[in-house]
């Protein structure tokens, strides 16, 4: 009997504005009259990508372009030279980590946290961590730690490693994913010590199983990569040069923990990849990047939206907001500009910040990323018998699904905010799965370099950061 399996669907995400032009704030010839601009960035964004291969980098400019060809460079060597590339390497260390423990720490900051949990939240159970390994199908739980320096937090996880005395029982054992493009971000080095010192106990000091459970994703070179090389663990990812790390989700950085925990991460990279064909080839009229990047940029030239909500209608895609809350402010927000973005979950925060964007101050655009259809089969509303009637007025409703719910939720807030014409604009997922959560990060980074090149702002680099952090430094090492 032959196995046919079904082939997966790769419809595209799709960016509607209609919502902002609607209410007459900024006129749509504005948008047309963007075209070329919006055109030269997109060649500007790309030509980049040849200017860092070419090493056309001017002396003091940080060029992080890499990011935009990479899905495509990842599949195509997967496809050509499947044992010798770079997925292939991670998809095997996934294998074995998985088969090795049952929790995986992942230490990171920023660029080195964010996407891995944005990839995380959106792709797998809602409740990973809780589940069974059974029913987790043998993946491990993935834990966060090394994005901050909270003792408590630190000391919970540390509990939850614990094992009992002389426990060699797969369900106590973890491993630690260490990354850090530079390699000596202070809370990613801090907490690596205190991990490390608390894996080598679970090992009773045997420093070749030590080895084996640590994986460092990292630069070519840095205090890391040094670390990894005493330590002298067989699995070790390089974050390519050129690729900065509010853009490395799709390196080794989220692709590994990603593959660990059983996202399809090839269906990723394809994703991605359709994201950037689309950037390439479609006329701006078209292009949902450089649409998305344009009506943004015009509603906060032309309307004072200086605030941009990502208003997320799925709890799945809180993360993804969080990951680009920070995309979208270190990589614009120089030199006294840049919009401030900030994440929603809707209906979650209709009832906390609902009534200021309803009717505070009109500095917001709102975007809000729709889901299309669950993952899961539709909930119903049941009826109520045998303890109570009709107490809670619901009758009526019995039979309506939550997804219909969620979409009357949608419309009714959408139509509220045109009444009051407040800009609104929506991104459309089909659903949420690897290949729509792979277009849209894709998106949300050309948009935000698209963005730059468009306002004259480099989108890479973050230095104002590196200030604070030599001032912390200072007053630890006086
Ligand atoms: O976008 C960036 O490059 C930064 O925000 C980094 O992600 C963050 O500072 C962590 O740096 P590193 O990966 O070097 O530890």
């Amino acid at each position: 009997m032959s196995v046919v399996r079904p082939k997966l669907p790769v419809d595209p995400i799709v960016y509607e504005p209609a919502g902002v032009f609607a209410t007459g704030g900024i006129p749509r010839q504005s948008l047309a009259d963007l075209a070329g601009p919006l055109d030269q960035a997109r060649t500007d964004t790309l030509s980049d990508v040849d200017r860092f291969r070419s090493g056309g980098v001017q002396p003091g400019e940080v060029l992080d372009s890499a990011f935009i060809d990479l899905p495509d460079r990842l599949l195509a060597d997967y496809n050509t030279q499947r044992p010798r590339s770079e997925l292939f390497a991670i998809l095997t260390a996934a294998r074995r980590i998985r088969e090795a423990v049952d929790r995986v720490v992942v230490l990171g900051v920023g660029g080195s946290s964010l996407g891995t949990r944005a990839l995380f939240e959106s792709c797998c159970h809602p409740f990973h961590n809780d589940l069974p390994r059974g029913e987790r199908g043998g993946r491990p739980r993935l834990s966060f730690e090394g994005f901050n320096i909270d003792n408590d937090s630190a000391q919970g996880l540390l509990d939850l490693l614990a094992a009992p005395q002389g426990s060699n029982d797969l369900l106590h054992r973890w491993a630690l994913l260490v990354v850090s493009k530079s390699g000596d971000t202070f809370e990613t080095a801090v907490a690596t010590r205190l991990f490390l010192q608390a894996l080598f106990a679970a090992v009773n000091g045997d420093r070749r199983k030590l080895a084996a459970l640590v994986v460092p994703i990292t630069g070519k070179t840095g205090r890391l990569a040094d670390l990894a090389g005493a330590i002298g663990c067989p699995d070790r990812f390089e974050i390519p040069a050129g690729v900065g790390g509010r853009f490395s989700a799709l390196t080794a950085v989220g692709l590994l923990p990603a593959a660990i925990v059983g996202i399809d991460v090839v269906r990723l990279l394809e994703g991605a990849a359709a994201m950037n064909r689309c950037f390439r080839e479609a006329p701006v009229a078209d292009n949902p990047v450089l649409l998305y990047a344009g009506v943004s940029h015009l509603a906060e030239v032309g309307m004072g939206a200086t605030i941009r909500v990502l208003s997320t209608w799925s709890n799945r895609l809180e993360a993804v907001g969080l990951w680009y809350d920070k995309l979208l402010s270190e990589s614009l927000g120089k030199a006294g500009q840049g919009a401030t973005p900030l994440t929603t979950v809707m209906t979650r925060d209709l009832h906390s910040r609902g009534q200021q964007h309803q009717g505070g101050r009109r500095d917001k655009l709102i975007t809000n990323l729709l889901v299309g259809a669950p993952r899961r089969d539709r909930l119903k509303l049941p009826p109520i018998s045998g303890f109570a009637g009709n107490e809670d007025t619901l009758d009526d409703l019995v039979g309506t699904a939550w997804p219909d719910m969620l979409a009357a939720a949608a419309a009714g807030v959408s139509e509220a905010y045109a009444r009051d014409k407040r800009p609104t604009a929506d991104i459309v997922l089909p659903r949420v799965d690897e290949h729509t959560v792979g277009q849209l990060l894709q998106m949300l980074m050309l948009a935000t370099v698209a963005e730059g090149r468009l306002v004259g702002t480099n989108p890479y680099g973050q230095p104002g950061v590196e200030t604070s952090k030599k001032l912390m430094l200072a007053r630890l090492r006086p």
